[in-house]
């Protein structure tokens, strides 16, 4: 919800002095995504988000127009914000120039740099930059031995006017254009080079190193996906996937899913293996029948199953530990329904399919409740700190009695002991998950355990994740384990990582979204299909074996496993686990 354009400004060639008549610039791509809109600059690689009303301030310039007259029309449009302002920030990023000024030979200062998702191989001396921007199609661009050497040489430092007098002018300027534009963002330019922010990197433009993988978007258009007073992705889950795969593989990719194979940071194990030794090492599965004694009869409830990974690798390790499993899913999504009982056999669990906030199941009646990876997808209220009874800018003490008309969760939090008065403006409240700890606590027996992972802190209040294609939030921990205890439960929270014993010096692959499909496609021309898996370098070689050099094609970042993994950053990932006395 940011009225102005978030990116900071690189310092501004305009001058202090607004000119009398500014128009739009003719190199514009305009990008949507929940509730947001995004300007990217196709001559620079700026990339701002802004409210679509602003959008409309730079639309007025679209055929020129007077400064201060459109200045004064707009005047009372943003609040108590200055459209001049506005006005001076866009002048500064270039989106509004002067009507005689030639856009492009104004990129000749510039700096260029590389971006930070390229995907790229190598053959002989010339090279391919391989694209998958969000849901776009895959593209190859593909640059022959010159433009291979003018690649080389853009090292962050050197100016474009500097490597004019090396390669052809022209030439130069199309391969930068083509690389720096939306449809490629392989190039960014900036003004200043990059051993200016070495000391400093806190001070680099965010834009250097951000993407726009969303759908494009024009002014006047509705915004796609705008935040609702009621976050919920149920009716996502109940109808839109449709192949369940692709759902986990390029959509909603969970930790378990990338630990789905024994992993060599998970000493050999899965992660649900791993999650089973953890949790027993830590004492909160029931007491494992001693070797050699009876079975011990173990009930154990699983909501959410995805593609039912961890389900068979749970119910696995459990009966190696000595139980006489019974397992039971509750699964919204008929197609991962579907797709887990061709996993695990028809025969091997028991299915309830439909809303965990709404089936039925018997009181004391579960050993073992395991919801992984999935509370974040229950509602939320999206809420003013108003509506709670606090004061926006002050601080002060939640009204109980609003807090409970905002239905079953509003009244769990209220009643026993979740403390909202920290709230920050705006505020989402996990009025679902209340709801499930709620119900869980119903359905454990006396001795049972649940366990809940989700990423989340302990005391952070909900974020809102807007990277995949319906709304997810993180998780407040605090207030699910105060909600517990004020139910009547033990709550513990732990680190994920720390409870699968992950290897904390191993090294993983760090992709986005849009990279990994654009890697993918890349190493499927050579032959090999590159699954969505936590790689480390050891499993990356042996899968491409001979059939590509890994040092021909990039970029292949390497980063500490418990920092980033694919897209997820694992030291986020927590556990609940909640005990019944
Ligand atoms: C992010 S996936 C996690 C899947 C799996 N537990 C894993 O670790 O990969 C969320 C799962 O919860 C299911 N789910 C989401 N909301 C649900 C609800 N209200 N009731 C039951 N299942 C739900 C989804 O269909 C999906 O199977």
């Amino acid at each position: 919800m940011s009225s102005g354009p978030a990116e900071p400004s690189p310092p501004s060639p305009a001058g202090p002095a607004t000119p009398p008549r500014l128009v739009r610039s003719a190199h514009l791509s305009w990008f949507g995504h929940m509730g947001a809109v995004y300007l990217f600059h196709d001559l620079f690689g700026f990339l701002m988000e802004m409210s679509p009303d602003i959008a409309e301030l730079v639309d007025a310039f679209a055929d020129g127009a007077d400064t201060a007259e459109t200045v004064a029309r707009f005047t009372g449009r943003f609040g108590d914000a200055d459209p001049q302002q506005f006005v001076d920030v866009l002048v500064s990023h270039f989106v509004l120039v002067e009507p005689d000024e030639d856009e492009i030979e104004g990129l000749w200062p510039m700096v260029a740099i590389k971006g930070k998702w390229n995907v790229w191989q190598r053959r002989g001396n010339a090279m391919t930059i391989w694209t998958a921007w969000g849901e776009r199609p895959v593209a190859q661009i593909l640059l022959d031995d010159e433009e291979t050497a003018m690649w080389d040489a853009f090292d962050g430092e050197k100016r474009l006017i500097e490597l004019r007098g090396r390669f052809d002018r022209d030439k130069l300027m199309h391969l930068v254009r083509r690389l720096v534009h939306s449809d490629t963002q392989a190039l960014k330019l900036c003004q200043l080079p990059m051993s200016t922010f070495a000391r400093r990197p806190q001070m680099a433009p965010r834009y250097l190193t951000s993407t726009m993988p969303y759908r494009s978007w024009r002014p006047g258009e509705p915004v796609p996906g705008t935040v609702e007073s009621q976050v919920s992705p149920a009716a996502y889950y109940q109808g839109e996937i449709e192949d369940a795969a692709l759902q986990f593989d390029h959509r909603e990719t969970t930790l378990s899913h990338l630990f789905r194979v024994p992993h060599p940071a998970l000493a050999g194990r899965t992660y649900g293996q791993a999650l089973v030794d953890g949790l027993a090492q830590r004492g909160h599965l029931p007491t494992a029948p001693r070797a050699g004694g009876p079975a011990r009869h173990l009930t154990v409830l699983e909501i959410g199953a995805g593609l039912g990974y961890v389900a068979r690798d749970v119910m696995s390790r459990l009966r190696e530990l000595g139980f006489e499993v019974d397992y039971t899913i509750v699964e919204l999504a008929p197609a991962l329904a579907a797709a887990q009982q061709q996993r695990l056999g028809a025969d091997s669990a028991r299915w309830v399919e439909g809303d965990v906030l709404a089936v039925d199941l018997p009181a004391a009646s579960f050993d073992f409740i395991l919801a992984n990876e999935m509370i974040g997808d229950l509602p939320a209220r999206y809420l003013s700190r108003t509506d709670i009874g606090l004061p926006v800018g002050d601080t002060g003490t939640a009204d109980p009695n609003l807090v409970r008309q905002l239905g079953k969760g509003g009244e769990l939090a209220a009643d026993h002991g979740v403390n909202l008065d920290d709230a920050p403006e705006p505020l989402f409240l996990m009025t679902g998950a209340f709801e499930l700890i709620d119900r869980v606590a119903t359905w454990l027996r006396p001795g049972g355990v649940a366990i809940l992972t989700e990423f989340g802190e302990n005391s952070q209040w909900p974020r809102l994740s807007t990277h995949l294609d319906h709304p997810e939030l993180s998780t407040h921990f605090g207030q699910l384990a105060a909600l517990a205890r004020g139910l009547g439960l033990g709550a513990h929270i732990d680190f994920v990582m720390d409870v699968i014993d992950l290897d904390r010096n191993a090294k993983g692959l760090a992709t986005t979204r849009s990279h990994f499909r654009a890697l993918r496609a890349m190493f499927e021309a050579a032959g090999i299909d590159l699954p969505k898996l936590g790689m480390v370098p050891e499993m990356l070689q042996e899968l491409v074996a001979d059939k590509l050099s890994l040092d021909k094609v990039g970029e292949l970042r390497w980063d500490k496993i418990e920092d980033r993994l694919m897209g997820l950053v694992p030291h986020e990932f927590k556990l609940l686990a909640l005990s019944r006395p």
